[in-house]
């Protein structure tokens, strides 16, 4: 057996980039990952894991530098665990992920011929989150609006992060001032949500609180005076601090959601809602989706994880009828709103799971001409791969937020009969290692 690597300070060339960003080398032929590490460089780090089949490493020293990185400028980064690449320039970023998707598509999905575009990046990759959840916590005796550490529970105490929207930066900074003017509130709240409209301006923000506070209506009060845009504030009731969210929502002052404009659509956004992050970038992706569903106004048209309705929306003008399916029953009572409000009649939002739902309109007679997909980070469930490759639609339209499960993805549906023409990479996360992806299948010609 061999000795053990583990806080061994060891140099190492830097290849390639995980899907998270860690930079890739090998040493003595077992690979290694290490965070903030650039391809091309030449790195010094310290052993932090040995396992079996690789090794982690804690960047100590950039011996030869990759001529594309700079210095972040975000006084807490590789603290609050949320910019992976910010080290390096935007162009390097963009680059890099356009990399990633060809290789994973390759590696993963064995796939070629395929026109793979350039990423689309942002002009300004600044301020570009609509939404943003602090946890509150207490430094020093003071109450204070942070991030976590990565996989740990110590608060970062920041508000000022550079991807949040300025305006929202400032609510925030009030309300951990307003918080510290009342006593025993601490242990009550656990997490502030804040989010901003890019077209309204209009502002949402959310106390997410383990016990009833009165003292939260005497701050709404205060800070929807002070603020215009502020147009909904509401507190929700968590069961214990680590419950993401949950089931009961009072409003404290206002009305219950904001709302945002996407091209000629309207969405309203409660505080529970799923919206995309990126405002900016929602527009361009989606824009996309409608430009490869080659859609002329006569198409059937499936889009399968909907959420809140927002693809299915943007598609309905220009389809024959629209079928938008969701698990989450709160999205798809959005969506029928969503619907309402922008006077679209030409869709039907179904609650359940994509794979059963979709069964259930087959059997109903009800088979697409185009279907879009755009599931969580896990990817498709089997069935739906099967409902595409059965229902033989003439294209489909893959959204993806993670390249290596649409990579199995797209290996099925193409040993299924369907060819994949188009990649398109949008950046709609700057500065992190995510990165979205709209795809164009074909169903290939002899079928
Ligand atoms: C990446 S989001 C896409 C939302 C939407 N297309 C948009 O752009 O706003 C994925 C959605 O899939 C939903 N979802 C997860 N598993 C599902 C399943 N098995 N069936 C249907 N929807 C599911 C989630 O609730 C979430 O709304």
């Amino acid at each position: 057996m061999k000795d053990s690597l583990l806080d061994k300070k060891l140099e190492v060339e830097i290849t390639g980039l995980t899907h998270e960003g860690k930079g890739v080398g090998r040493i003595d032929g077992k690979v290694v990952f290490v965070p903030k590490a650039l391809p091309g460089e030449k790195v010094l780090c310290k052993v932090i894991k040995d396992r079996k089949s690789f090794l982690e490493g804690d960047l100590l020293e950039v011996i030869k530098s990759n001529p594309k990185r700079i210095k972040p400028g975000c006084e807490v980064i590789g603290d609050c665990g949320g910019c992976q690449l910010q080290h390096a320039q935007y162009q390097e970023q963009l680059r890099l992920k356009t990399n990633l998707v060809d290789d994973a598509l390759q590696r993963i999905g064995n796939l070629s011929g395929y026109e793979l575009q350039d990423i689309i990046g942002m002009e300004r990759p600044w301020g570009y989150r609509n939404k943003v959840v602090f946890q509150v916590g207490k430094v020093n005796g003071r109450i204070k609006l942070g991030f976590f550490k990565q996989k740990s529970k110590e608060l970062v105490p920041y508000t000022k992060c550079a991807l949040l929207d300025e305006n929202v930066q400032k609510v925030a900074e009030d309300v951990e001032s307003l918080l510290n003017k009342i006593d025993q509130i601490d242990a009550k709240v656990a997490r502030i949500l804040l989010r901003r409209s890019l077209k309204s301006g209009e502002m949402l923000l959310g106390f997410i609180t383990t016990t009833a506070t009165p003292n939260l209506n005497d701050i709404a009060k205060k800070l929807i005076e002070k603020y215009s845009d502020l147009k909904s504030i509401v507190q929700n009731f968590v069961d214990n601090s680590s419950e993401p969210w949950g089931s009961k929502t009072v409003l404290l002052a206002g009305r219950e959601y904001i709302t945002e404009q996407l091209k000629d659509i309207t969405y309203r956004i409660s505080a529970a809602s799923f919206f995309q992050i990126n405002s900016l970038q929602a527009e361009t992706l989606y824009e996309k989706v409608l430009q490869f569903s080659e859609i002329k106004g006569n198409e059937i048209v499936w889009d399968l994880y909907c959420g809140t309705g927002s693809i299915s929306l943007f598609l309905a003008k220009d389809s024959r009828h629209v079928y938008g399916i969701e698990s989450v029953k709160k999205a798809v009572e959005d969506a029928k709103e969503n619907a309402k409000i922008n006077d679209i009649a030409n869709v039907t939002f179904l609650a359940g799971k994509a794979e059963r739902e979709s069964m259930k309109l087959i059997d109903k007679g009800i088979r697409p001409d185009v279907i879009v997909v755009d599931p969580p980070r896990k990817g498709c469930h089997k069935d739906v791969l099967r409902a595409i490759i059965e229902t033989l639609p003439q294209r489909a339209v893959y959204v993806s937020c993670n390249p290596a499960t649409l990579a199995r993805d797209l290996k099925i549906l193409t040993a299924g009969g369907y060819q994949v023409q188009e990649v398109q990479p949008v950046d709609m996360f700057p500065h992190t290692y995510h990165v979205e992806c709209v795809i164009r299948i074909q169903r290939k010609k002899c079928l």
